[in-house]
């Protein structure tokens, strides 16, 4: 079999880890998730990395061990962070690559239900109260919709289940 590479992104919450697990089983390949990535090769949970050593640090370790991942792995399932397609020029660096980038598209109301019951250890909206939950991320999807646009292939993954929308990707992969 060809090698197959899969990434999966779109805004947090959004599915990419628990789908990713799916594809990766059903293909019988490697399933990767950069944050764990990251925590492993940095021996510090995400949040401490923020804490500790600041947003642009996380920011560039993202990129750094993506192109790592690329160079070292063959056939993989990868689910990206929330935000890293959206810095430098990850989107283009992701998209030559592989011709297999699949966003996962769930609107905010159904998001914002996800997230506020698990806000606490995700550093971007571990700040906000509940009530402003919907606006932020109503600004920061749109802000970050430019780049989510650029994967090869969109998903609508609001109401369909998991395995549903695992099948969509398996389907579609080219
Ligand atoms: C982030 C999303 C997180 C993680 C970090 C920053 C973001 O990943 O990379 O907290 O900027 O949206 P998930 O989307 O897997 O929660």
């Amino acid at each position: 079999m060809k090698d197959v590479k899969i990434v999966l992104l779109g805004y947090m919450g959004s599915g990419k880890t628990t789908v990713g697990r799916i594809v990766a089983n059903h293909l019988n390949i490697k399933f990767l998730d950069l944050d764990a990535y990251i925590e492993q090769r940095e021996d510090m949970s995400v949040s401490s990395i923020f804490k500790e050593k600041g947003e642009i640090y996380f920011r560039k370790k993202e990129i750094e061990y993506l192109i790592e991942i690329f160079l070292n792995e063959s056939s993989f399932v990868l689910s990206l962070g929330g935000g890293t397609p959206c810095f430098g020029d990850n989107m283009n660096v992701i998209n030559e690559k592989t011709a297999n980038s699949f966003y996962l598209n769930v609107g905010i109301s159904e998001l914002k239900e996800r997230l506020v019951k698990e806000k606490n250890h995700r550093p971007m909206i571990s700040h906000l109260q509940d009530n402003e939950l919907t606006e932020f991320i109503g600004k920061h999807l749109f802000e970050r919709s430019f780049f989510y646009n650029k994967a090869h292939q969109k998903v609508k993954s609001d109401n369909n289940s998991p395995t549903e929308i695992a099948e969509v990707i398996i389907n579609s992969l080219v």
